[in-house]
């Protein structure tokens, strides 16, 4: 049985047929399942790896190689910063450490509410605004104090 409502399957069909090679369509069918049930699982995988025929391992090798996509769900805010070098000398642990108390939980841990998810990242290409935080892939700045009370009282 699939996990996926008649419309979200119409979505997904819809990526196979978007672009030249339907592989070019997974990404963007990865983000859709991402987006829907806060994680990709391994059924997920199954199914999106019938819809565009190609083997499951390569489904898997890009869900767990784009940071964006993971295997456990995530709280509905999915917020992360970033641990690069630009970052960490800007003040990347302090930032973490600020999340972590205002959150209650440690990095890779979800709210016990799943309102939030807190991540240590890689590199977010934005090295000049570090320490960068991110909040469901959106880039918000540097992770000052004054920035996550801010986050965080918004997104409850
Ligand atoms: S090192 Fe943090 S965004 Fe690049």
């Amino acid at each position: 049985m699939s996990a996926f409502t008649p419309e979200q399957v119409k979505v997904l069909e819809a990526w196979t047929k978007e672009y030249p090679y339907p592989v070019m369509g997974l990404i963007e069918a990865l983000r859709q399942v991402q987006d829907w049930h806060r994680c990709v699982t391994d059924a997920d995988e199954e199914y999106l790896a019938k819809l565009f025929s190609l083997p499951r391992t390569r489904i898997h090798e890009v869900a767990t190689f784009f940071p964006a996509f993971t295997q456990r769900p995530t709280g509905r805010h999915r917020i992360g910063v970033c641990q690069g070098l630009s970052c960490s000398l800007a003040g990347a642990e302090h930032a973490c450490r600020c999340l972590e108390k205002k959150l209650g939980v440690r990095a890779g841990e979800t709210t016990p509410d799943g309102r939030f998810s807190f991540e240590r990242m890689e590199c977010l290409g934005a090295c000049d605004q570090g320490p960068a935080l991110i909040v469901n892939d959106e880039l918000k700045g540097a992770a000052t104090e004054e920035l996550i009370e801010k986050l965080t009282e918004e997104l409850r």
